[in-house]
């Protein structure tokens, strides 16, 4: 979604707002800009497009816009935005900063303004000219309204006015020409983080486009409000309130962030699974126990529940999705696993009994966030599974448990699945200890179980040459099937997605079961069809289903432990997982599939890291 980055200091600014929006790439864009006060004047350079677009602009203005290190910087304040559309199409005008009719305000803006029909009227009515389709010119147009008038050149009160009668979502920030030495900051629903340096200070969607600079940051919450000087940052509620918060330490260095010598951040991201794994497990086994000190559930609140639900999208969903299996399976609890969109709107069936569990690799992404609150206003106790630090759905979730994945950049989610799956399965192993679901013999090995998959991952990726083989002899597949059984089905929902959406080849995952039933009749000679075979007690069923697709012309991959000799003869190619408990399979047999897609995707040419149409994080509906 949207990136904002800002900037008040004694440095030259507009590298560090260009530095900055590069780093929050990853969010998905198509247009950037920035603003900053020269000479007593606001300055908005804005291009529809790739950031190198806008950094292209500038430079034919003779603006530097690499070294920040200026004797005397002519520009020290700024704030750069790179805007993923949703209303009016990508276009320079479209872009973002806006200004205000008299130019007194300036505005980036990430979010929804939900009554920007009735502001817009209201405000062509005072005499105000819009030069943009976008619901976020209202704000500019609505500050400057009121600093004109009501609040009497007082910026703040301008602000505030303006955002008590803004609906919908926003990270905004103002910078106010009569005002050349702070930025103004509010949110509501979309993440903002201020960074605190040393003479300077930061604002940001996020903390890659900082963490170069300062490792010290303040989170903003909803309905607050920041005033950013180079030298102080103070926070108060949208009413005025004065508000005091502990600064946070991020651990991530800026290395973290960067691809550490692989081509992609995908394929960085994948080899990190056995350390983000180990590192989400390490602080919650102890002594061979599961330990969730974040998550204070006795037995009485488990048993209260008459059911669990997962709530999330995308590849968090399909997360749930195993979570369901594998819980009912431990726990013998009933476990709902719900798409957020749908969740919110059908009017589910929760009360004060009800566990909802909340999972969202970046904690912004507005269908979850938006099903946890409707979770929330009927009663239900929220555990959130959330990979960044402090981002919305953590925050307002009864429960949080953080996976340590670090920063996930590339939009495919692979390391954080991973330990999303991890966390459900410490819940699952917690509740079934709590309620003596499973023998204390289970338990163990469980624990013993999870305590290889980091190495397990790791010798599974050596053998990652066997899956490049094989996707460069398949990448012009129009079409693939990814079928299982139980577990094995879920993990193909997720195997799908993943070839999807970086490779942009049609597939779709099938219950094996299911294909009979209608879906079997598009298998035709040369048709690849990926089988995930882990589960031993469906085994036979599945050689069965390699049976119907193959005796039908398809090609078959399978994905299956060392040791099941009949499904590997069943198959034409197979890439074998180490052997691993049934019920953890999930956790090995997925990254041949991230790797499948990703080798798919290369050898297409697509963009892996940033594929059409998507956003990393997707703060809108
Ligand atoms: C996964 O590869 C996709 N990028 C997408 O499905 C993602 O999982 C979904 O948008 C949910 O995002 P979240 O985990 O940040 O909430």
């Amino acid at each position: 979604m949207c990136g904002i980055v800002g900037y008040v200091g004694k440095r030259f600014a507009i590298p560090i707002l260009i530095r900055g929006l590069k780093k929050l790439e990853y969010r998905g864009y198509d247009s950037a800009g920035v603003t900053f006060l020269e000479n007593g004047h606001l300055r908005v350079i804005k291009k529809q497009g790739r950031i190198d677009v806008l950094e292209n602009t500038l430079k034919e203005l003779n603006y530097e816009t690499a070294s920040e290190e200026s004797s005397a910087p002519p520009v020290k304040i700024g704030m750069g935005h790179t805007r993923w559309a949703t209303h009016g199409v990508p276009s320079d005008e479209n872009a973002h900063p806006h200004l205000s009719e008299q130019r007194h305000v300036c505005v980036i803006h990430n979010g929804i303004i939900e009554n920007h029909v009735e502001l817009r009227s209201f405000l062509i009515d005072k005499g105000v000219h819009f030069l943009s389709e976008t619901d976020s010119e209202v704000a500019a147009h609505l500050i400057e309204y009121h600093y004109l008038t009501d609040c009497h050149a007082d910026i703040m009160s301008a602000v505030q006015a303006a955002l008590l009668e803004i609906e919908g979502s926003y990270a905004l920030v103002v910078l106010c020409t009569e005002h050349p030495d702070l930025l103004i900051a509010a949110k509501k629903d979309n993440p903002l983080i201020i960074g605190l340096g040393s003479g300077e200070n930061y604002i940001a969607s996020d903390i890659p486009a900082l963490i170069e600079y300062t490792r010290d940051v303040l989170i903003v919450e909803d309905n607050e409000i920041a005033v950013i000087k180079a030298d102080s940052v103070h926070l108060y509620t949208v009413h005025g309130q004065i508000v005091n918060r502990n600064t946070i330490s991020v651990d991530w260095d800026s290395e973290a962030a960067e691809k550490g010598g692989f081509e992609h951040f995908m394929m960085k991201e994948i080899f990190e699974e056995p350390s983000a794994i180990k590192a989400t497990l390490s602080s919650r086994i102890r002594s061979n126990r599961v330990v969730l000190d974040d998550i204070p559930l006795d037995r009485d609140r488990i048993l209260q529940a008459s059911r669990i639900h997962f709530v999330a999208c995308g590849t968090a969903y399909h997360a749930g999705c195993v979570g369901k299996n594998v819980i009912e399976k431990l726990c013998r609890i009933p476990v709902e696993a719900d798409v957020a969109s749908e969740f919110r709107y059908k009017d589910p069936i929760i009360d004060e009994n009800s566990i909802v569990v909340i999972i969202s690799q970046s904690g912004e992404t507005l269908d979850t966030l938006a099903a946890m609150r409707e979770a929330k206003k009927r009663g239900a106790l929220t555990i959130s599974i959330v990979n960044v630090i402090g981002s919305s759905i953590a925050r307002e979730s009864d429960y949080v448990m953080y996976t340590a994945a670090g920063p996930e950049i590339s939009v495919a989610s692979t390391k954080a699945y991973l330990t999303q799956l991890s966390c459900i399965y410490l819940l699952a192993l917690y509740i079934a200890s709590l309620i003596g679901s499973i023998s204390s013999e289970e338990y163990d090995h469980y624990i013993k179980e999870m305590l290889r998959l980091p190495e397990l991952i790791g010798k599974t990726l050596e053998k990652q040459s066997e899956i490049q083989r094989f996707a460069s002899e398949h990448f012009n597949a129009k079409s693939i099937f990814f079928i299982g059984r139980g577990l094995d089905y879920y993990l193909s929902m997720e195997s799908s997605l993943k070839l999807k959406e970086i490779s942009y080849i049609h597939s779709e995952a099938y219950p094996g079961g299911e294909l009979k039933h209608g879906t079997i009749a598009l298998i035709e000679k040369g048709t690849l069809v990926v089988c995930s075979l882990t589960q031993d007690q469906l085994m036979e069923k599945m050689i069965s289903n390699i049976s119907e697709v193959k005796a039908r012309g398809a090609i078959v991959l399978g994905i299956t432990t060392e040791n099941q000799e009949k499904a590997i003869r069943a198959c034409d190619e197979v890439f074998t997982i180490p052997p691993i408990h049934p019920v953890l399979a999930p956790m090995l047999a997925i990254t041949p599939s991230q790797l499948f897609a990703y080798y798919m995707a290369v050898n297409k040419g697509c963009d892996v890291d940033k594929p059409r149409n998507l956003a990393k994080s997707v703060t809108v509906e």
